[in-house]
């Protein structure tokens, strides 16, 4: 066990594959050591694509805390501890994995507290583990809301369109821009087709992007979320399971590097 977690943010445009490639890094990382799953995506459906049903969400427990009257906790027990409780409570504990699914977003109100809170539970209890995978909303809204802060390797997932790559493009901008610092961020370019390959590496130049790997359109994957079946249960053989582990190889490697040379 580290003193400090490998954390992987996987973020980029809606529908490229952040889900998809999220449970694949969750398959991957766990065979070499202790995974904590976050699914930050108020659309949650990371809990599908790992197989785990979940009992109840964060936001659902930020609102009943919210709704707790303060005269209604035992002494003994301030409305944080209540939380913190609650929160431990929630993380799905599976042999793999542990998983902790944010759910939906604050609705009108101060959360800041509250938020606080939350932000400090997972950092600590992100400590034990070798690795911290967040399969993050679409979009830009998490870099303003600094969900990510803290990641060492921002994911920037893109399908094989332009407007991915632009998705990509502005996220990059973004967190520099907002300044939350990534060690690395790195594109990713799922569904390419032997067509689309060299458009998306002359996009990725044009744009400035480090495009660290591809991964195919898979029809097996497809085929998979079309039934609701798991994604890890895919044979590790189809093109895009081994592709991805390829990257995944060339990621862990550098992780490990960057731990060694801490003096871990
Ligand atoms: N390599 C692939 N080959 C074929 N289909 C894929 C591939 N990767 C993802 N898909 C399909 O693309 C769709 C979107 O994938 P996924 O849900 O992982 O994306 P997402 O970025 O998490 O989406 P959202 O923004 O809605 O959270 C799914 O239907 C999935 O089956
Ligand atoms: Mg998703």
């Amino acid at each position: 066990m580290r003193a400090r977690a490998t954390t992987i943010a996987i973020s980029g445009k809606g529908g490229t594959g952040k889900t998809m490639l999220s449970s694949l890094l969750v398959r991957y990382f766990s065979r070499y050591g202790s995974v904590f799953a976050i699914d930050a995506d108020p659309d949650s459906n990371l809990p599908e694509a790992l197989g785990v049903k979940i009992k109840k969400d964060v936001g659902a427990v930020r609102e009943d805390i919210l709704d707790i009257r303060a005269d209604k906790v035992s002494p003994s027990m301030t409305k944080k501890d209540l939380f913190e409780m609650e929160l431990l409570q929630i993380i799905e504990e599976g042999k793999a994995f542990d998983l902790l699914v944010m759910g939906r977003s604050e609705g009108a109100g101060c959360y800041c507290t509250i938020n606080h809170i939350l932000r400090e539970v997972i950092d600590t209890k992100s400590k034990n583990y070798d690795t911290v995978i967040i399969d993050c909303e679409a979009g830009l809204e998490h870099l303003s809301r600094r969900t990510t802060r803290g990641a060492d390797i921002m994911i920037v997932v893109t399908d094989a369109t332009k407007k991915g790559i632009l998705t990509a493009r502005r996220v990059k901008e973004l967190s520099l821009e907002v300044d939350i610092e990534f060690d690395r961020i790195v594109v990713i370019a799922n569904k390419v087709t032997p067509e689309t390959r060299h458009i998306m590496e002359e996009l990725g130049r044009e744009n400035g992007l480090d495009i660290i790997g591809y991964v195919p359109f898979d029809p097996l994957i497809s085929q998979y979320d079309a039934m609701g079946r798991s994604l890890l249960e895919l044979p590790e053989e189809a093109p895009s399971v081994s592709s991805a582990y390829e990257i995944f190889g060339r990621i862990r490697q550098e992780a490990e590097e960057k731990y060694r040379k801490r003096g871990g």
